[in-house]
């Protein structure tokens, strides 16, 4: 074929070899592989017919993508869900060995009707490599709702039974089981809480540590379709409160954004990490409804964010999730440029080619009125990072980043309002065609595709109007 399969693809981030990629789905984590089952649609490189496609890690960065996991079969196509390791056999699937149990929606659109999703069950005896469907799919059937999908499921050991949460319309509806097979309907959330500027979907419900204390609070990811009469395309909330095995209650009225940027959506986390390591890691799908199926990939489309380990951070402004790039990320790179004690007042450009990279800066005792970072990819096109120490704001602007052609909304500028600007710090990771960025150790996220011809060539900090100190900062570049 004449595709350029290699052009704009990630370095760093998962995308399938080929073809149309969507949601993160069954993220789990089973004898010392990561698996990242998502949505696919093999024939095209757009949103179809979908399956689950599926790839394998040891250390979340590294994928090799295996066979399609998940076929579509009478009952309709494979839409979003989870995975479990059934470790007490309660499915009975599992007479010898503990295995792995897939919960996802089955979507069926029959002609004449309108369509309709249900959550079925499939099982794996050989570490996810081949699955069969259980016999009695599907579990839970269509209810009156048309949008009835996207279970996400955990084990909830304080009542010793399984919990799923499903995505019904602009509210997440609680089941539980103690089979997985037999479901029964606990509670309702979402009515007159949180943003409702689309449909509800991809949920997920976890405890999460608050830093710095022995405090836990639940933790629920609600993803929003996209609607037209929103700026923004689709994007992802969350809410923090309790969860005492049937009822979720949130303790804040305010909508928390779980990413300031346009291209993370969709993301819940992995399943069955093992105590030991206590991290909950979750990874996002990095594009965004309103042009996934138009960015200008050859031959593939879409990929996912870095994994990321969550917590809660109080503050003034109530909790506030702490976003942190999983730390097995650091063994990619090796730090080649130092900044220390630099008094910056106008521009400061630090050559560096490289075809991804990571960074850290801390910008302190900031007096500019404005200041902030270029990404330059080739001497016209560059993306722009950057504090308006007035207004409190984060600004991303890829207008002049490359290839924007594909979305009108795609050009508009990204902001974050951050609660001062006096010191800041970012995180910055730099792959082929994306900007992950993370502010104050994580305190703010914002996740943005770009498409350069080139990566980069040098990277610039400025001021206007004033100075700013920059300590403790580096720029890393790939590792031999
Ligand atoms: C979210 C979503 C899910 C659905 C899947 C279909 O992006 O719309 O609700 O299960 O994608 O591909």
């Amino acid at each position: 074929t004449t595709q350029d399969l290699q052009k704009y693809r990630p370095q760093l981030h998962f995308a399938p070899k080929a073809n149309w990629m969507n949601d993160p789905n069954g993220l789990v984590y089973f004898k010392g592989e990561y698996h990242l089952f998502f949505q696919y649609n093999p024939n095209d490189s757009v949103w179809g017919p979908m399956h689950w496609g599926h790839a394998v890690s040891k250390d979340m960065i590294t994928w090799e993508e295996l066979d399609i996991a998940l076929y579509p079969d009478e009952h309709g196509t494979i839409f979003s869900g989870s995975a479990v390791v059934d470790w007490n056999n309660t499915t009975g699937f599992f007479p010898d060995e503990p295995g792995l149990v897939a919960i996802f929606t089955h979507h069926i659109h029959r002609e004449g009707e309108q369509p309709s999703q249900s959550q079925s069950l499939a099982y794996s005896h050989d570490l996810g490599r081949t699955w069969k469907k259980y016999g009695g799919n599907p579990v839970l059937g269509h209810e009156s709702k048309m949008d009835f999908r996207d279970p996400k499921v955990f084990w909830h050991k304080e009542t010793a039974r399984w919990i799923m949460a499903l995505a019904t319309g602009q509210t997440i509806s609680f089941y539980s089981s103690s089979n997985l097979i037999d479901w029964k309907f606990e509670s309702e959330f979402g009515e007159g809480i949180g943003s409702h500027d689309g449909v509800w979907e991809c949920p997920d419900l976890f405890k999460l540590q608050v830093e710095d204390s022995e405090e836990e609070k639940w933790f629920l990811i609600v993803s929003i379709g996209d609607n037209p009469a929103f700026a923004e395309g689709s994007r992802t909330q969350y809410f923090v409160g309790s969860f005492n095995g049937s009822n979720f209650v949130a303790e804040h009225d305010d909508i928390k954004w779980l990413d300031f940027g346009r291209d993370n959506y969709a993301g819940v986390s992995f399943s069955d990490i093992p105590e030991e390591d206590g991290r909950r890691i979750y990874l996002g799908w990095m594009s965004n409804w309103r042009y996934a199926n138009h960015v200008p990939t050859e031959g593939w489309r879409s990929q996912m964010t870095i994994p990321r380990e969550l917590s809660l951070r109080k503050t003034s402004e109530g909790f506030k999730v702490v976003q942190k790039l999983v730390k097995e990320l650091d063994a990619y790179f090796s730090k080649e440029k130092e900044v220390n004690d630099a008094v910056i007042e106008g521009t400061e450009t630090f050559k560096i080619e490289a075809p991804y990279l990571d960074l850290v800066m801390n910008f302190e005792n900031v007096d500019a009125t404005k200041f902030g970072m270029t990404l330059e990819h080739t001497a016209d096109q560059y993306t722009s990072i950057s504090f308006d120490a007035e207004k409190n704001l984060l600004v991303l602007d890829r207008k002049t980043s490359g290839d924007i052609d594909f979305s009108e909304m795609f050009s508009n500028e990204q902001l974050v309002k951050i609660e001062n600007t006096d010191n800041v710090q970012v995180r910055l990771l730099l792959d082929t065609s994306s900007v992950e960025l993370l502010i104050n150790d994580g305190e703010y996220a914002l996740t943005s595709l770009i498409y350069p011809d080139k990566v980069c060539e040098a990277i610039s900090l400025f001021t206007s109007n004033g100075s700013m100190k920059v300590s403790n900062s580096y720029i890393s570049i790939p590792s031999k």
